[in-house]
């Protein structure tokens, strides 16, 4: 199975960025963990602090691969165009968010793309990802 994992904005700052609430590994030595515990999936991974090249990638891997986790960062709290690029695919997206945005301010209440994913996955840390993979390869 073909899965893209899609870090939107200041995600690329994971292990240096408030490690109180993003916790201290960066996702790149976390994907490594991934692979290993995934060997079946073939895993893509890009992050783009650009709202539209994360538009482009959900067009490029949206109509061909088995499934998208996207963490959205803060375009989740305010993109149109995101919302309306994953209403536009037909690939399945699972939206995770580290934190437990519920818990935060009151800004980060407010998803823009729960309405268009598969499900959401808030506050369980890089776990997320992982709950996300195994939602993907049981809905194959
Ligand atoms: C986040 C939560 C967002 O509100 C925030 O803007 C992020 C990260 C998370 O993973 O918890 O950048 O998506």
């Amino acid at each position: 199975m073909n899965i893209q994992i899609i870090n939107g904005p200041n995600l690329n700052l994971l292990g240096k960025r408030e490690t109180s609430i993003y916790g201290s590994e960066s996702f790149e030595d976390f994907l490594e963990t991934l692979r290993k515990r995934f060997p079946s999936l073939s895993l893509h991974y890009y992050q783009s602090n650009v709202e539209g090249e994360i538009v482009n990638k959900l067009h490029e891997v949206g109509f061909s691969f088995d499934g998208i986790v996207l963490n959205a960062g803060a375009y989740t709290h305010t993109s149109v165009a995101i919302h309306d690029a994953i209403g536009g695919i037909k690939t399945p997206v699972v939206e995770v968010h580290i934190s437990n945005v519920y818990a935060r301010e009151e800004f980060r209440h407010k998803s823009l793309i729960t309405s268009k994913c598969a499900g959401m996955l808030t506050g369980f840390g890089m776990e997320g990802y992982a709950l996300a993979l195994t939602f993907l390869m049981g809905r194959k």
